[in-house]
């Protein structure tokens, strides 16, 4: 029987039959329950004329089985087909990335992403919640931080070059979360089925920090702004006591807003020019016995492992901490190239696959004067993200195994708003996450007829994306 109903990420295994279950209140008439008899990975959907019954190995799992009732109820009006789907996931982290420093997106715009990631089984939202452009987080004792970091006088125009010359729009932007506000967030999700990673950038692009608190530098003497254009900051943070405070205090209250068993340092891009022209950081080097400057960097990687360790979280980094001290648990995320990913599982390292080259949804997604300006760095379509090699051929099966998932990710230097946010994630959030759950393999034409067919449910839940060619 033909699929009367299209489904992304396509489950696992999918047997439609003739007849319907007539309903008006498809979730009213839903049982579930969690059977220890089930892989914990694993759910069972059957619907009958009688009514719809979803068992599952685990609360996670239950959360999964969910999400594809939801699919299936939103456009059967009233007759429902009869179907028995049995299913699980190939990765444990099926992840999206969203950048709300660079800009602000309210708490109702990241519940629609919340949404969105829940609807194709999505199950880790990674929110990057500090940059040189903006720092979105309250933290308790430093009210600089959201009430002077959070603020930017004004942002490019356009495409940043580093050696251009850039006109501003003289607008203020920003915003920030209160504790409480990120806590309903966390709440939201979590009953979707979703965990929310949160990332504080350290040591490196930090200017906002260090705009609200110059001590946190390697110069308190000087007062730099929140910084008003994008690309990377030298502005990081310097080696005093007071910064390794600041990055105890700051962890410890992330870790309590935030009960997942994950906290992401960030670790990438930390120019080391500051380090290399402050006499405190040559002294603290000799203290610690560092003969490089870019160990600076793993002792802060070291340090905040240590803080996360005694609130029970491990660390995530991105793939530059390789290049410094790390510790043993450790999880990396790879972002620049395969070799880091090779890198990383030769060294033990659980790793997510995060790859620039298909899994950056800040690129334009097509050529052309009718797409909105993106980020400069190549053009990553909805066919590269369904078709690209993401897992790196070489590995060992030992490799394999310590890979945990992928990942998409969203930059937002050139994504200003929701509707913007939404059109740039999808449908290629689609694609992602029909690779993460590891659905049977389709040709790329079978997929995007699936899409075709899919699409229009976004439409009836309110949720934007680029239409397809
Ligand atoms: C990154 O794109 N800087 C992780």
């Amino acid at each position: 029987m033909p699929d009367p109903i299209s489904l992304v990420p396509l489950p696992r295994s999918v047997t439609w039959s003739s007849g319907s279950w007539r309903t008006d209140d498809p979730w009213g008439g839903l049982s579930v329950g969690v059977s220890e008899e089930l892989p914990r990975t694993e759910y069972a959907l059957s619907i009958t004329p009688q009514g719809a019954h979803l068992t599952a190995g685990s609360e996670a799992a239950l959360a999964d089985g969910r999400n594809t009732f939801a699919q299936i109820v939103s456009d059967a009006a009233g007759e429902i087909p009869c179907v028995t789907i049995s299913d699980a996931p190939r990765y444990a982290w099926r992840g999206l990335h969203l950048d709300v420093a660079r800009h602000f997106f309210a708490i109702a715009d990241l519940e629609t992403m919340i949404d969105a990631m829940a609807l194709h089984r999505l199950n880790v939202l990674h929110l990057h919640l500090t940059d040189d452009q903006g720092w979105r987080i309250e933290i308790k004792g430093y009210p600089r931080l959201t009430e002077i970091g959070a603020w930017r006088d004004r942002t490019v125009i356009g495409i940043y070059r580093p050696e251009g010359e850039h006109e501003f729009d003289d607008e203020r932007h920003g915003g920030s979360y209160t504790q409480d506000e990120l806590r309903g967030l966390v709440e939201y999700a979590q009953r979707r089925g979703i965990l929310i990673v949160p990332e504080v950038d350290l040591p490196g692009h930090m200017q906002a920090a260090v705009a609200s608190y110059p001590e946190l530098g390697s110069d308190p003497s000087r007062q730099v702004g929140v910084r008003e254009v994008w690309g990377i900051s030298d502005h990081v943070l310097g080696v005093s006591d007071e910064a390794f405070a600041f990055v105890r205090d700051v962890l410890t209250q992330v870790a309590d807003i935030f009960p997942g068993p994950y906290v992401h340092i960030g670790g990438d891009e930390c120019p080391r020019t500051e380090w290399e022209q402050s006499p405190a950081a040559r002294a603290r080097m000799n203290e610690w016995g560092l003969t490089r400057v870019s160990e600076i960097q793993g002792r802060f990687t070291d340090f905040a492992a240590d803080v996360l360790r005694e609130q029970g979280k491990r660390i995530i980094g991105w793939d530059e901490v390789l290049e410094s001290h790390l510790p043993d648990d450790t999880i990396v995320m790879n972002w620049r190239r395969d070799e880091g990913v090779e890198e990383s599982t030769s060294r033990g390292f659980p790793t997510v696959v995060a790859t620039e080259r298909f899994l950056y949804f800040d690129h334009a997604q097509a050529k052309g004067h009718e797409e909105p300006i993106a980020i400069p760095g190549g053009i990553t379509t909805l066919e590269d993200v369904f078709t690209g090699r993401l897992v790196p051929k070489k590995l060992t099966e030992e490799q394999e195994a310590l890979i945990l998932g992928i990942q998409g990710q969203l930059w937002t230097e050139y994504i200003p708003d929701a509707a913007s946010l939404q059109y740039m994630a999808l449908p290629r959030l689609c694609a992602l996450a029909e690779r993460a759950w590891g659905s049977p393999e389709q040709s790329w034409a079978e997929f995007r007829e699936r899409l075709a067919a899919h699409l229009p449910r976004l439409e009836a839940l309110g949720i934007g994306f680029r239409p397809l060619d």
